[in-house]
C-alpha cells in the first residue's frame, strides 16, 4: 500500500518503520525540512523514507495520523488539497473530539479511529525506542470507512496486535476514562502512574470514574462504575513505573492533550447537564499550568 505517516514522533516513527519493513511504500509528512528522513527504532538499521512529498500524499491509500490530538486539524489542513477523496485517514492519538472536525473537512474520505497501548519514546529525533508491546484497536468513524476492516490486517501484519472494532467509540470511551483518571493527576502531582495506588488518591479516583461512567451512560456506552474503576486500577498497576504523557508534557512545558481528554468529557457532560466537579477541577488546574507556561 501507499502509506503516508503524518507526524514522525515516538509512535509515528514506530509505525513508519514497521510498515516499511512489512513491504509498504511509506513516506513521511513532518515539520522537518529535507527530501528524505532517516528513521530507526531500538537498535535496528535506519530506513530512509521520502519526506514531505506532495505526490506521495496524492497517491496515498492510507494517511496514518500519529500527531498529538491538538496538532491534528492544523496539520491535515496544511495538506488538505493534496489528499485524494478516497484516501483512508486513520487518526491514532489519545483523547477524543478530532474526528468530528476532520470528517467535516474530509467529507468524502473514509475516516478511521484508533487507540494503541504500544509504548514508545524518542531519545533523539526520529529514533524511537519501543518500550512496551501493546495492542492497537481501530474502527470506522464514518460510513465510508465501514468497508475498511482489512486495514486492521495490514497493520496487524506490520505491528501486532491490531484488531478491528465494530464499535470503536466504545473502546475510545474506555481509553478516555483511563486517561481522565491517570493523566491529569500524575501531571499535577509529578508522579509515576504507580503512585496513584496510594491511599490519598483513592477518593479522587472514585469521583473521577463515577463522573465518567455517568457521562458514558448518557452517551450510550453504559459501563458499571466498579468495572471502570477496576480497569483504571489495572492500568495503574501494569504501568506503575511509567510516567503518563501528560506528566511528561507538563514537566517539559509542552501543551498537553487535556482539551481532548478531560475537556472532551466536560463538553459531553454539559450536553447532558451532568455535574463533573472532580474532572472540572483537574481540567482547570492543568489549563492554568499550561497558560502560565505559554506566558513565560
Ligand atoms: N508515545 C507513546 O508511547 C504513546 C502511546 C499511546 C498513545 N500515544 C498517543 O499517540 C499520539 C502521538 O504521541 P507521540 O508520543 O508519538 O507524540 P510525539 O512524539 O510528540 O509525535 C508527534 C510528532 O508530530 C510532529 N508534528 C507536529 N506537528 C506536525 C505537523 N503539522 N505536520 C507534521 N508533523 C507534525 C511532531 O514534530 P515536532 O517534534 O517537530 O513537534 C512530532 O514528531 C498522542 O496522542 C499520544 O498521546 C502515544
Amino acid at each position: 500500500m501507499n502509506i503516508v505517516v503524518v507526524g514522525p514522533g515516538s509512535i509515528g516513527t514506530l509505525w513508519a518503520y514497521k510498515l516499511k519493513q512489512a513491504g509498504h511504500k511509506v513516506s513521511i509528512q513532518s515539520r522537518v525540512d529535507g527530501d528524505t528522513l532517516s528513521l530507526t527504532i531500538n537498535d535496528q538499521r535506519p530506513v530512509t523514507l521520502p519526506n514531505n512529498h506532495l505526490r506521495q500524499i496524492a497517491d496515498a491509500d492510507l494517511i496514518l495520523v500519529t500527531l498529538k490530538a491538538w496538532q491534528v486539524s492544523s496539520a491535515l489542513n496544511q495538506i488538505r488539497s493534496h489528499i485524494a477523496p478516497e484516501a483512508m485517514i486513520l487518526l491514532l492519538h489519545n483523547g477524543m473530539g478530532t474526528a468530528e472536525s476532520v470528517s467535516q473537512v474530509f467529507s468524502s474520505n473514509p475516516i478511521l479511529l484508533g487507540t494503541t497501548t504500544h509504548g514508545a519514546f524518542q531519545p533523539q529525533k526520529h529514533h524511537s525506542k519501543h518500550v512496551g508491546l501493546g495492542q492497537t484497536l481501530i474502527g470506522a468513524h464514518n460510513h465510508q470507512a465501514l468497508q475498511c476492516g482489512f486495514i486492521a490486517d495490514v497493520l496487524n501484519h506490520a505491528l501486532p496486535e491490531c484488531i478491528w472494532q465494530n464499535n470503536i467509540q466504545s473502546a475510545l470511551w474506555n481509553k478516555l476514562a483511563t486517561n481522565c483518571a491517570i493523566n491529569p493527576l500524575t501531571a499535577l502531582h509529578n508522579i509515576r502512574n504507580g503512585a496513584l495506588s496510594e491511599m490519598q488518591y483513592q477518593e479522587t479516583l472514585d469521583q473521577i470514574v463515577l463522573e465518567v461512567s455517568q457521562v458514558m451512560a448518557c452517551e450510550g456506552f453504559a459501563v458499571a462504575q466498579q468495572a471502570l474503576r477496576q480497569q483504571v486500577d489495572s492500568v495503574i498497576e501494569k504501568t506503575a513505573e511509567n510516567y503518563s504523557s501528560m506528566q511528561q508534557d507538563i514537566f517539559y512545558q509542552r501543551p498537553t492533550e487535556i482539551d481532548f481528554i478531560s475537556g472532551y468529557l466536560l463538553n459531553c457532560a454539559r450536553k447532558h447537564s451532568i455535574e463533573t466537579p472532580a474532572n472540572q477541577k483537574l481540567y482547570t488546574a492543568i489549563k492554568q499550568i499550561e497558560n502560565i507556561g505559554s506566558c513565560s
